[in-house]
């Protein structure tokens, strides 16, 4: 067990837990809020706007059966360590259907390691997350296989979720839906004419973002990369590839889509 679960005795008896210290640099506190926006005075409107602009975040996120003191939801009355049912029954008792809505489960989540990414009492970041952004998907994945290299350009900041999702997904790789038109333009509208796999928005099967060693995230360079579905022979033979010589595929055609029927640049 983590030691940011340990919490003090006095959490056996009946004060509240302390879920409602805050310091200054969060959501606004709504009740300073309340309180400023209550008056009349002039003054304290200029009040409301420090009391906005300073941002008031609680120092925990509570979850609610725990802050409702309802342990017995989750622990056994006798032996309040240890848990009712194993953690997926526990968990999925009141939050259905992980399981069920996605065809492609995160290691953890089939398990029912919930724990590995939540603190299922509190936790200083927001859903109960034990750690923030990429350093909560690093703590398990090898960063050394994730940046190989120049990881998405100069992006390299981008938070894993932005094209992830925690739990499960549909798609392959527990991908977003339709993951890269989130940022990028959609080929299917820019273009009359579509190439097939971007009309499939199988982006990946030429771009690979946590690969390197080709420009644009390419899966291999120059014509190694269409000819690993159209054939050579087939498109040598034809008069006007017949000089091709060693021009790139990519000098007449366009990789993603054109205005005409043989997607020409
Ligand atoms: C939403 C379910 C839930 C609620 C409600 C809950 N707990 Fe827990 N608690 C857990 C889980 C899950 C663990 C981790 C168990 C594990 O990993 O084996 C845990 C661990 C513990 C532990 C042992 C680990 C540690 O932190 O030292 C104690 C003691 C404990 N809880 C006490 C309480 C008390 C007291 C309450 C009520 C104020 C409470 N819990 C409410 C789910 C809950
Ligand atoms: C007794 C019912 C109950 C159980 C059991 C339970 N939860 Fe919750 N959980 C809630 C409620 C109620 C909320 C707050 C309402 C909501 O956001 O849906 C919540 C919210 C959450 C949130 C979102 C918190 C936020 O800040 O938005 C997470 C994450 C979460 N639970 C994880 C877990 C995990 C992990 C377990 C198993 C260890 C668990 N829950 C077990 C009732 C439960
Ligand atoms: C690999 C880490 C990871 C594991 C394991 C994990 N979660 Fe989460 N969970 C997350 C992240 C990240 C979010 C926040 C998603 C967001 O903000 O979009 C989240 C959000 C949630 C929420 C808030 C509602 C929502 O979907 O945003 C609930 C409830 C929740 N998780 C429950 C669970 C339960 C139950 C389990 C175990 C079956 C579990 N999680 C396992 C990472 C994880
Ligand atoms: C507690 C450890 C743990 C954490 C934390 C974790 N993962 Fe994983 N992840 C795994 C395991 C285990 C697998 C399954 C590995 C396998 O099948 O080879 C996996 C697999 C994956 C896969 C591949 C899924 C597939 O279908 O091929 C992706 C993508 C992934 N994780 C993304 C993430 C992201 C994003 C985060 C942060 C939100 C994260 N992981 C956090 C343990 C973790
Ligand atoms: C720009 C979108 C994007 C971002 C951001 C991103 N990924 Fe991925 N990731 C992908 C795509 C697309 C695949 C599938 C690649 C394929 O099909 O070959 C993938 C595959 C994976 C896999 C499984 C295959 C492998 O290479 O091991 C893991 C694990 C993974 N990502 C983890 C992460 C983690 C952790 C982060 C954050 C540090 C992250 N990803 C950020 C798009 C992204
Ligand atoms: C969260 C936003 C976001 C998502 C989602 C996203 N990208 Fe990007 N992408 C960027 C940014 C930002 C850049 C950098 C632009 C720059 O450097 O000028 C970039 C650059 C690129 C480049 C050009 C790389 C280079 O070397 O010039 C390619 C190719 C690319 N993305 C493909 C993808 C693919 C394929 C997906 C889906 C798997 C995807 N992107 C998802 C934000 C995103
Ligand atoms: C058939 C292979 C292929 C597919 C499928 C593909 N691309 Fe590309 N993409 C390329 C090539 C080749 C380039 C480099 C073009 C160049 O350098 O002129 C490129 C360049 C890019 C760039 C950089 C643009 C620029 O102007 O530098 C982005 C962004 C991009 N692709 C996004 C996507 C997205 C999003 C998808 C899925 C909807 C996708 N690509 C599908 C082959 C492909
Ligand atoms: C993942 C497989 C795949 C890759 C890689 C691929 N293509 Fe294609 N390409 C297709 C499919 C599928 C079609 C549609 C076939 C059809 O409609 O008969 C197609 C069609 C075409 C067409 C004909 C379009 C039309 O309207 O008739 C051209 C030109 C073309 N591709 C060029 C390229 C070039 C250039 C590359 C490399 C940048 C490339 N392809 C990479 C699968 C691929
Ligand atoms: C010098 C410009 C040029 C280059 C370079 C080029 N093509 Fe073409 N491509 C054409 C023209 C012209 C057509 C047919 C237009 C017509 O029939 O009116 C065509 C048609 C096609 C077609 C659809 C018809 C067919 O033959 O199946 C495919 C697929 C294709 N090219 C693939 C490729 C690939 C793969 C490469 C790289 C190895 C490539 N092209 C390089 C000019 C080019």
């Amino acid at each position: 067990m983590d030691s940011s679960f340990a919490f003090s005795g006095s959490m056996l008896d009946t004060k509240p837990i302390p879920y409602t210290f805050f310091f200054f640099d969060g959501v606004p506190n709504p009740e300073l809020t309340i309180e400023a926006a209550n008056s009349d005075s002039l003054d304290q409107i200029g009040d409301i706007t420090k009391v906005v602009d300073k941002e008031v975040k609680p120092a925990f996120f509570v979850h609610q059966p725990y802050r409702e003191r309802k342990c017995d939801n989750c622990h056994d009355k006798e032996r309040m360590g240890s848990l009712k049912m194993s953690m997926m029954d526990l968990c999925t008792e009141c939050h259905s259907g992980f399981k069920k809505q996605s065809t492609f489960v995160h290691g953890p989540v089939a398990g029912g390691n919930c724990t590995q990414c939540h603190n299922p009492h509190k936790a200083k970041n927001e859903k109960l997350l034990l750690r923030n952004g990429r350093d909560l998907c690093l703590n398990c994945h090898d960063t050394k296989n994730i940046y190989k290299g120049d990881f998405h350009s100069s992006s390299n900041e981008l938070d894993c979720l932005s094209c992830h999702k925690p739990h499960g997904s549909v798609n392959h790789s527990l991908l977003q839906k339709g993951v890269c038109t989130l940022c990028h333009e959609n080929f299917n509208e820019k273009y009359k004419v579509v190439h097939g796999p971007v009309a499939s928005d199988n982006c990946s099967v030429c771009h690979v973002p946590h690969r390197y060693g080709t420009e644009k995230l390419l899966l291999h360079s120059g014509r190694e990369l269409c000819l690993n579905c159209h054939n050579i022979k087939q498109v040598l033979k034809n008069d006007y590839h017949t000089d091709l010589g060693e021009t790139s595929c990519t000098e007449c055609h366009n990789p993603h889509g054109g205005e005409d029927r043989y997607i020409f640049n």
